[in-house]
This record gives C-alpha cells, structure tokens and sequence, in this order.
C-alpha cells in the first residue's frame, strides 16, 4: 500500500525538563478475552516464596564501546543506558520449579511462524501465577534499580513470558536477528543447557542501525568479531537487556537432550514521554493486541497529559502548550491509524532462509501447532 504512513519514533527525541516524568503503573479492566481462560489449581504467586534475587556481575552500557561496569550511573543527566546485564537470578528454587511446570503445561499452546519456529504467547490469560509475576512490583523495583530508569510491566499482556522453544535442528535458528518490539526483557533460562551444543544467545556491540548493515553485508553471518555470545548461569538465571536497541538472535541447536526453552518478561519505562518502543506491526496477529496497543496508546495519552496537569516548574509558553497538545494527539492519532491500516511501525528481522529483511507479513504466520513435548 503505497500511502501507508511509516512511524519514525526516534526523530521524537528530544530533552526538554517536562519531557521527564514518572507515570502511574499501567493498570487496566483486565478483561478476560473469552477464547482464554485461567487454568485452576496453580500455587498462588508469592514474592516471599517464589523470588530469590542475585546481582550481575556487571552491566554493560549501551555506548559506543558496549563498556562494562558495575552499576549504571543514577544521575540521568550523566549516564548511558543499559544494554544488558550479566546473568543473575530472580526466582528461588521454587519459584524457578512452578514456571516450569507452568510452561510444561503451556506446551500444547506452542505456535511457530518465520522468525521462531516455536513459542507460547498469551500465557498471562491462562495462568494467574504468570500473570502475578509478570506484574510483580517487588521484580519490576529491582529491575528499575538495575537500569536506572523507573520500569513496569509491558502494557500488552498477551507478551506476559513469552516463552521460546528452541528444538533440535541444525537448519533452524531458534530466533532470527532482530531488535525487539518491546523495551525492556528478562530472558529466563528455563532448561539445563548441560547437555547442549549451540542455542547461543549472540548479540552485536554496535548501535542498532549500524549492526543492521553488518547482517545485510554478510548475509546473517556476522564475523565472530563483532558478536558477543551471551553466557547464561544454569537454569533459572536470568539476562536483562534493553532488547529493543541491540541486535540479537538464537542460534540453532545442533544436539541436545532437552529443548532449550527461554521465557521472556517485558518492561517499558514509566515516563510516557520515552521514545516509544512498543510496536503494533509485531503483534497485531494475535487476537487481543488491538485492545491492548489501545490500552497501551490511552496509558502514554494519559500520562501524558496528567504531566501537564501536574507541571508547577515554570509558567509554559503558547508554543510549548501546543507542543504538548500535540504530543498527545499524536499518540492517539497513531493509534487509530495502526489500527485501521493507514500507518505502520514495522521493524521485520533478518531472514536467514532469504537473505533479506523481511516483515511480519504474507505468509509469516506458521499455522498454530501442537508439539509433542512429553518426552521432556
Ligand atoms: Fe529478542
């Protein structure tokens, strides 16, 4: 569609002092969509029980040089974003034994398309345990102390731990290059990795754009001196990135004894005026994400304007007023058209099978399937 309007958030940036504010926590009707429902029977979520906190042994910064350091700067005026961490944990050993249980349960839910093979969506409308961790405050603080920059949940909730599958197959990769959709992740190993070989986790330290030529130029197969294969710490430990702003992938799994199995929780900042990181093109295949990029979209409105409502710093201008005015109708006015199709903010990935960069389209969706894990 020639006239589609391409969304370009990043050229939003910019570094005004009513520009820095901390939302309220994203809370919605919860509505429970009517194709889902919450599997009975599970442990009820409990912080006290459930979570068990290590650090990392250091954080790498998103700058030039990927430089690695032991906590992020909390001056926000002097400090570069996190890239991502070393491992560390979250959950105890009980916590980490009922997420596997549940993501063993969820395995009859697996779905594939183009990009990854195989994954669990929607999983926080099943279970109410996912749903209570995912939207933890006790994991969302610590998360926030660890960047730097106040987090909470993702808005769409059928991203709740994102769960990825990674087969045997040497032709496969588990996930193909890309930057993610969503802001912030947690990727939780889930799965003894002992018996293993390949399923690496690779990222490339460079900026975003730059990474993207990289993989263009060498068809996917980035020389080893530009990628960082990234070192997990047994099962349940846990990497935090800032997915959105670093290209990744999985690679194949040439042999193992067990699928290696990844969960993925997502966080946004709560300053509605971040530059936004939260794509629609990526998820608007599955049934609940019109709602849910809503939601998300009235949150940013929202805040937004609550900003407004709450600036006592200085006497605003006309110029400035309209400025923010139109912050917000932008926000609403993207909205409507991702939704009816008039503009798009799609990202796509890198196809190994065509070497090219392709889009979440066409024929990208694999058909939903059953996998028949109960060997595992
Ligand atoms: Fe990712």
């Amino acid at each position: 569609m020639a006239n589609v309007r391409h969304i370009q958030y990043e050229e939003l940036q910019s570094e005004e002092d009513w520009q820095y504010f901390v939302g309220d926590v994203f809370e919605s009707a919860d509505l429970q969509y009517e194709a889902f429902s919450m599997v009975e029977n599970e442990p009820l979520y409990d912080p006290q029980i459930h979570l068990k906190f290590t650090e990392p042994d250091f954080v790498v910064l998103l700058n030039n040089n990927f430089q690695q350091v032991k906590y992020i700067s909390t001056d926000r005026n002097d400090k570069y974003p996190l890239a991502y961490t070393a491992p560390f944990r979250i959950l105890s050993d009980e916590g980490y034994s009922v997420l596997k249980a549940i993501i063993k349960r969820e395995f009859v839910n697996c779905q594939g398309d183009l990009r990854q093979p195989n994954y669990i969506q929607s999983i926080g409308y099943r279970s109410q345990w996912i749903k209570d961790f995912n939207r933890c405050p006790v994991v969302r603080d610590y998360l926030s102390k660890l960047c730097g920059e106040p987090l909470m949940v993702t808005t769409l909730k059928s991203t709740y731990s994102h769960t990825n599958i990674g087969l045997v197959d040497p032709d496969k990769g588990v996930d193909q290059w890309h930057t993610d959709s969503v802001p912030f992740v947690i990727i939780i190993l889930t799965c003894d990795m002992t018996n293993t070989v390949g399923g690496e986790l690779q990222l490339i330290e460079r900026e975003k754009q730059e990474a993207s030529k990289l993989i263009s130029q060498y068809n996917g197969n980035v020389p080893d001196e530009y990628v960082k294969n990234i070192e997990f710490d047994g099962p349940g430990s846990v990497i935090f990135m800032q997915g959105c702003a670093v290209q990744h992938r999985v690679k194949p799994v040439m042999a193992g004894t067990e699928p290696r199995i990844t969960v993925v929780n997502s966080y946004m900042s709560r300053n509605p005026f971040a530059i936004e990181k939260t794509r629609y093109d990526t998820f608007r295949m599955e049934p609940t994400t019109n709602y849910e990029f809503t939601l998300h979209k009235s949150w940013r409105a929202r805040e937004q304007l609550k900003a407004l409502l709450m600036y006592n710093k200085k006497w605003p201008t006309k110029d400035e007023l309209i400025k923010r005015l139109n912050l917000v109708i932008k926000e609403l006015v993207d909205c409507r058209d991702l939704l009816d199709g008039t503009a798009t903010d799609a990202l796509g990935y890198y196809s190994t099978d065509s070497k090219q960069m392709r889009m979440y389209d066409g024929d990208y969706r694999v058909e939903k399937k059953v996998l028949n894990l109960n060997e595992t």
